[in-house]
C-alpha cells in the first residue's frame, strides 16, 4: 500500500483589505495551485439569503441556505478575475461590496453556517497544492497545513487600499466610512465565538503597511521555497 505525502496547503488568513485576496491570487499561479477564496463563500451564502429574502438573524434559515447555496468559481473568458455563480446567477460583482461583506461577516458569526461550508473548503486540497485565502484557514480548517502566513495592515491603510479598488470599479464611497466599516468588521470578526480573526501560533506575521504587492508576494512565497 502506498502511502501519498498529503498535498500541500499554504493558509493566508488576515482581516479585510490586508490584501490577502490579490497576494493569494498571485501566489496560487506563481506556484501553479488550486486557491480556495473562503471569504466568497460566506459572501456567496450572505447573498443567496438575500436574495431569498430571509432574516440574516435567523440561524436555522440561514443554516439551510448554506447547505442548499451552490456556488461555482468559473475562470473568467476574458482573463479578468475569477467569476463566482451563486445558484446559477453570476453574482461576482454584487459580491465585492460592502454591503455583502457585512452580510457574509454576519452570517460567518454562525456556527453552523460554517460548518456547513467546512466540507466544500476541504474539497479544494487537491494536488498539486493549495493557496488558502480567509481567515481561519490556518487555526480550523487546515490545521495540518505545511505553511502559514498571517497577513495584516494599518486600518486606515486597508480602508485607502478598498477605497481604489472600489473607485476603480466605479463604486461611490467615502475614505472614513470606508475605514469605520472596516473597524467594524474587523473588531466582529475577531471577537466572535467560533473560529475568530487570530493567527495561528505557528504563522509567519507579515505586516504590509507601506509594503507593495511584489514584496509581500517575494516574502510569501519565501515561506513555501525558502
Ligand atoms: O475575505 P472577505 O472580506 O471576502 O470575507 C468576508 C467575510 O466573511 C468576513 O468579514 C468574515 C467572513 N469570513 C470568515 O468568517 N471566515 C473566512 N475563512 C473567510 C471569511
Amino acid at each position: 500500500m502506498s502511502h501519498a505525502p498529503p498535498v500541500p496547503v499554504l493558509t493566508i488568513d488576515g482581516p479585510s483589505g490586508s490584501g490577502k485576496g490579490t497576494i493569494s491570487a498571485l501566489v496560487a499561479e506563481h506556484l501553479g495551485w488550486r486557491l480556495l477564496d473562503s471569504g466568497a463563500l460566506y459572501r456567496a451564502v450572505g447573498y443567496a439569503a438575500g436574495m431569498a429574502g430571509l432574516d440574516l438573524s435567523d440561524v436555522e434559515a440561514v443554516t439551510r441556505c448554506a447547505h442548499s447555496t451552490k456556488i461555482q468559481f468559473r475562470a473568467a473568458t476574458d482573463g479578468g478575475a475569477t467569476r463566482v455563480v451563486v445558484n446559477g446567477h453570476d453574482a461576482t460583482d454584487e459580491l465585492r461590496t460592502e454591503t455583502a461583506g457585512a452580510a457574509a461577516s454576519a452570517i460567518a458569526s454562525m456556527p453552523s453556517v460554517r460548518e456547513a461550508l467546512v466540507a466544500l473548503q476541504l474539497g479544494f486540497r487537491k494536488s498539486p497544492g493549495l493557496v488558502a485565502d480567509g481567515r481561519d484557514m490556518g487555526t480550523v480548517i487546515f490545521p495540518d497545513a505545511a505553511f502559514k502566513v498571517f497577513l495584516t495592515a494599518s486600518a486606515a491603510e486597508r480602508a485607502k487600499r478598498r477605497y481604489k479598488q472600489l473607485k476603480e470599479k466605479g463604486l461611490s464611497v467615502t475614505l472614513g466610512g470606508l475605514q469605520r466599516e472596516i473597524e467594524a468588521r474587523d473588531s466582529r470578526d475577531a471577537s466572535r465565538a467560533v473560529a475568530p480573526l487570530k493567527p495561528a501560533e505557528d504563522a509567519l506575521l507579515i505586516d504590509t503597511t507601506g509594503m507593495g504587492i511584489d514584496e509581500v508576494v517575494a516574502k510569501v512565497l519565501a515561506v513555501v521555497q525558502p
